[in-house]
């Protein structure tokens, strides 16, 4: 599914790219792009944020 059409980029891409990342700026310029519209900026943030979370849950899980 695509989350950011300017750019032509699906879900599954994104949140890829958000494992790695800091910020939404970030997600982007690992994709190659920047953000246009803005409409997207919200989704690619929750992405960051449920990346985030599933690192968290391995770090506790490892323990
Ligand atoms: S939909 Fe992502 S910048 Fe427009």
């Amino acid at each position: 599914m695509y989350i950011c059409i300017c750019n032509a980029l699906k879900d599954r891409q994104l949140a890829e790219a958000a494992n790695d990342c800091n910020s939404v700026a970030d997600v982007f310029k690992k994709c190659g792009t920047r953000p246009q519209c803005g409409k997207c900026l919200n989704d690619v943030a929750d992405l960051i944020d449920n990346a985030r979370a599933a690192q968290g849950e391995m770090v506790l899980a490892a323990e």
